[in-house]
């Protein structure tokens, strides 16, 4: 079972070597620091406050225990629609890259709603000796689908989480050039944990078997319609879309513009009363704590895979903001009542395509 999760996966990224046990994404990065690094070594990776994941080096993770992290983030916002702000900052990667000589760059974050190109970060890998990780946990659904160029053969290694974009079990997944391959796989096992979960490395193989499917390249390039068509009806409601919009399965919604007293917590809280489900997240430059945050991350992934279109999108921005504009009014119970009747109708309206 594991051969045909590795074969299928190589397959279907084109890559050297897979590594299909990581019991999540987290684990899958830690096994690909553990195989590269030693401990001690420099690792430059996304800013977490700009978008990167706890495992790129925040102070509650184990990663920022056992390597030094330095980081890069995204160029300030901008009005010009033909100069968007708010995206990768490449001159800043490579200033902190020849400053600070990394063993490793990591690419990749996890409320980014950008393509990110690996092309400039592995000329600046090249350009300082360092290697290259491309974690790819959320967009790898996109790329199977060839909706976003691939980072496998331009980056040394490529982490996947198999529950996101790919629509597969939770889990995680490693990619490598050859060289690495046995690094690599002790460094999963027994280097970052134990047995392999075998139920969950079938349920990989099938849901690799899905992704080679035509349907799923047209559902990829659904997700990404309908990502837009939600940020076009949230900007068009007056709320300002981290970058001034989207290419992948999600988008950041600053809450500040239209509701400046409002956190992203209680809008969290809120919505969720009405059944409809986001993250609070912190928007680059942010000015609260990331536990109260100013930005809702929305991602499309499975309201496309219930059949959502992008007229359902524009119901789907009215209901949020009709939910959030009734917050600390007199009429919040009743509004946020109603929508969750009017969430319940529409969800009804795309019943899930496989029985629970
Ligand atoms: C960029 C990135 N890397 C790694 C992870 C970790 O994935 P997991 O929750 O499966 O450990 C995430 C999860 O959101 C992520 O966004």
């Amino acid at each position: 079972m594991e051969n045909l999760a590795r074969d299928r996966a190589t397959a279907l990224f084109g890559a050297e070597h897979a590594n299909v046990q990581p019991h999540a994404g987290a684990n899958a990065n830690l096994a690909v620091y553990q195989a590269l690094l030693e401990p001690g070594d420099t690792i430059l990776a996304m800013r977490l406050d700009h978008g990167g994941h706890l495992t790129h080096g925040s102070p509650a993770s184990i990663t920022s225990k056992i390597w030094r992290f330095v980081s890069y983030g995204v160029s300030a916002a901008s009005s010009d629609p033909d100069k968007p702000g708010e995206i990768i900052d490449f001159d800043q990667v490579s200033d902190v890259a020849r400053r600070e000589r990394p063993k490793l760059i990591v690419a990749g974050s996890t409320a980014y709603s950008r393509i990110i190109d690996p092309l400039p970060f592995r000329e600046i890998a090249d350009s300082v000796d360092a290697l290259f990780m491309f974690d790819a946990a959320h967009p790898p659904g996109l790329i199977a689908g060839k909706a976003h160029p691939s980072p496998v053969g331009v980056a040394d290694v490529v982490t996947f989480t198999t529950h996101k974009t790919l629509r597969g079990p939770r889990g995680g997944l490693v990619l490598c050039r050859a060289a690495h391959a046995k690094a690599l796989d002790s460094a999963v096992f027994p280097g970052a944990q134990g047995g392999p979960l075998m139920h969950v490395i079938a349920a990989k193989a099938v849901c690799f078997s899905e992704c080679m499917k035509p349907e799923f390249k047209a559902y990829s390039e659904q997700i990404i319609r309908n990502s837009r068509a939600l940020a076009a009806a949230m900007s068009s409601r007056g709320y300002r879309v981290v970058s001034g919009g989207t290419d992948n399965h999600l988008l950041l919604a600053d809450l500040r513009g239209n509701l400046p007293e409002l956190t992203a917590k209680k809008a969290q809280e809120t919505l969720d009363l009405a059944n409809i489900t986001c993250n609070k997240n912190t928007v680059p430059f942010e000015t609260r704590s990331p536990f109260q945050a100013s930005g809702i991350r929305l991602g499309t992934p499975a309201v496309t895979t219930r059949g959502f279109r992008e007229a359902d999108m524009e119901q789907v921005a009215d209901m949020i903001d009709t939910v959030l504009r009734s917050i600390g009014t007199p009429g919040e119970a009743a509004a946020v009542a109603a929508v969750k009747e009017r969430a319940t109708a529409l969800t009804s309206r795309f019943p899930l395509p496989y029985r629970v």
